[in-house]
């Protein structure tokens, strides 16, 4: 991944901070794009701390306006001439609760950021990678867009379609070298899945996270590194031809029925 220009949404905390490090760690230049500009910073800092030579550019951008998402592509063509990965990781949860009774606001907004977010990225990188003939993308579902997830509507509904926008993107843009895959986490232990397990049980999240993990085949929630690892394989040239899959990284937890 020397020299690779990656373009990392969400890269502020979690995953998109993990795999900005392990790609720091291999010499790729990064452009680092979040809409919390504190943590972003404090990430990036981290970042040069460990790997003092790393070629970074911040972006502050909402992925859920198109605009916002124009104007960071068009910086990251400015200042390293071309997009090698593209890690379309921003995502939110929202609020739990049953189907019917899910508050309207916070469906449009987890859509707005998880669908429309992922397909604005989709639209303005891949034109960037066809003039280079060359590009690796990786999606972020979750195991909540293979199966259904109590309380999760919206959460679901949007990976679900994140895992068919992988398929199209594959399918229309091998033919210029272009492989686009998805990855679908299980729960790994980020900040987002910190607050899932505060509003499951909001007296003792611990409990809930030890009970959560003692249904996994493995015993244990996963480690961001852990993801960052199969990340930057599927984005670099190592790959050659796995493209449109969605591959879980969840422990064996999604290919379960009944208890283990
Ligand atoms: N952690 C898990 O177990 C898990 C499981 C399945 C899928 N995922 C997916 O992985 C991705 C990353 O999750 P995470 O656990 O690292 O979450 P996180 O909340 O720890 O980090 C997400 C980052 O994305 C940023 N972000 C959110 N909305 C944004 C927007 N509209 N514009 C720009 N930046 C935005 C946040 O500021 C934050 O820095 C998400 O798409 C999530 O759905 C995570």
């Amino acid at each position: 991944m020397k020299d690779k220009v990656v373009v990392i949404t969400g890269a502020a905390m979690g995953l998109g901070f993990a795999v900005a490090k392990e790609l720091a760690s291999r010499g790729s230049k990064l452009v680092l794009v979040d809409y919390n500009e504190e943590k972003l910073n404090e990430a990036n800092d981290a970042i040069l701390k460990d790997f003092p030579e790393t070629k970074t550019l911040l972006v502050t951008a909402d992925v859920s306006s198109e605009e916002a998402v124009k104007a960071y592509v068009d910086k990251t063509v400015k200042e390293f001439g071309k997009i090698d990965g593209f890690y379309n990781n921003a995502g939110i949860e929202g609020k739990q609760a049953p189907l019917t009774e899910y508050d309207v606001n916070i469906f449009k907004k987890v859509i707005d950021i998880n669908l429309n977010g992922v397909y604005y990225g989709l639209r303005y990188i891949i034109p960037v990678m066809q003039k280079q003939n060359f590009g690796r993308i990786v999606n972020v579902a979750s195991v909540g867009g293979i199966r259904g997830v109590l309380n999760q509507t919206p959460y679901v509904a949007s990976k679900h379609a994140v895992s068919g926008m992988t398929k199209q993107a594959a399918l229309e843009y091998g033919k210029d070298g272009i492989l686009t895959n998805a990855i679908a986490p299980g729960a790994i232990l980020t900040p987002m899945v910190a607050e899932a397990f505060k509003q499951v049980n909001p007296e003792d999240p611990a409990k809930a996270e030890k009970e959560y993990a003692s249904r996994n085949p493995t015993r244990r929630l996963g480690k961001p590194e852990e993801v960052a690892k199969l990340v930057t394989y599927l984005l670099s040239e190592e790959n050659g031809y796995v493209s449109g899959q969605t591959i879980a990284i969840d422990g064996g937890e999604s290919n379960m029925y009944g208890n283990a």
